[in-house]
């Protein structure tokens, strides 16, 4: 029986399973422990369960000497420094597929919430400010027929680009169309890449200026993807039409981030993944990969 922490409540049956044969504990704070918390609750473990906002870098994993397994609660591990994992032993794993269709389903939800400006429009009904039926004032951006590109086209990227089909969308997708391409012909942008050293700020300033001024840009991958600096500058400057966020940089936002003041921008707190199927389906993979890696066995779903 090894001795495992896991970093949050989680939704489904299967922790019951990592329950039956280890000794597990479950942070009980609704917030992820501080770095110093994470480091404190380590340091006997020999498996972790962890969020996408618990940052297991070098210092946390040598403070977890026991440590032989990492299920990360996330299809995404770029909170994890596989490197110094790898060079520990250290078995990591992902949660990939089950979250697929919840993802493109919300990234195709901001599309068309952005495009029809739904949120704005719903805030006039209820605040009062919609007097009557008017001919003007709520117009927006035509999705159907409308051009999308796709950045990173995985798992989620595909999906996406299913769902388009039905809009009879013209899908460009990265790598077969250059990302300048891409961004010079979209109406709508829609990120789906990995966050790494190569993607960070992948779309700043030139990226930004690049588009459409009538083009939204949709981000469901990771906030760093995009330079929020610069991307509340082109919203500003009408550079571009709209952005809809899941994600930022950090999470949430501060409350003076740039982005609350631009124009036409929706945000989400980053519920991709949140359907009660992918979640529950999430804890199944998550609690497979920690089993077998503590078991000495190559996990399911291996990050890579
Ligand atoms: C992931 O799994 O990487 C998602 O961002 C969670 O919603």
């Amino acid at each position: 029986m090894a001795r495992v922490f896991v970093t949050h409540e989680i939704a489904g049956e299967a922790l019951g399973r990592l329950r039956a044969a280890h000794d597990v504990k479950v942070w009980p704070g609704e917030l992820q422990p501080s770095a110093e918390e994470l480091r404190a609750a380590v340091a006997d473990v020999e498996g972790l369960l962890c969020m996408l906002t618990d940052t297991i870098d070098l210092s946390l994993i040598a403070a977890a000497p026991r440590l032989r397994a990492i299920a990360n609660y996330a299809v995404g591990f770029d909170n994890i420094d596989l490197a110094s994992a790898r060079a520990r032993g250290i078995a990591v794993g992902n949660t990939p597929d089950v979250l697929t269709d919840a993802t493109a389903d919300l990234a195709f939800a901001l599309l068309l919430a952005s495009a029809r400006r739904l949120v704005e429009a719903e805030r006039a009904v209820r605040n009062g400010a919609w007097q009557t039926w008017e001919p003007t004032r709520w117009n927006g951006a035509s999705v159907y027929g409308a051009t999308l590109g796709i950045v990173g086209f995985g798992r989620i990227g595909q999906a996406v680009a299913r769902r388009a089909e039905g809009f009879a969308m013209t899908v460009l997708a990265t790598p077969a169309t250059p990302l300048d391409e891409l961004l010079e012909r979209s109406d709508f942008v829609s990120l789906h890449c990995p966050l790494t050293e190569q993607t960070w700020h992948l779309i700043d300033e030139t990226a930004l200026r690049r588009m459409k001024p009538s083009a939204i840009i949709i981000n469901t991958a990771r906030g760093a993807i995009i330079d929020q600096q610069a991307l509340a500058a082109a919203l500003r400057d009408h550079a571009i039409a709209g952005a809809a966020l899941d994600v930022t940089d950090p999470e949430p936002p501060p409350h003076d981030d740039p982005l609350f003041d631009a124009p036409n921008v929706t945000l989400l707190p980053h519920i991709g993944s949140a359907t009660h199927s992918a979640r529950s389906q999430m804890t199944e993979l998550a609690v497979a990969n920690l089993l077998a890696g503590l078991d000495g066995q190559p996990m399911p779903h291996p990050a890579t």
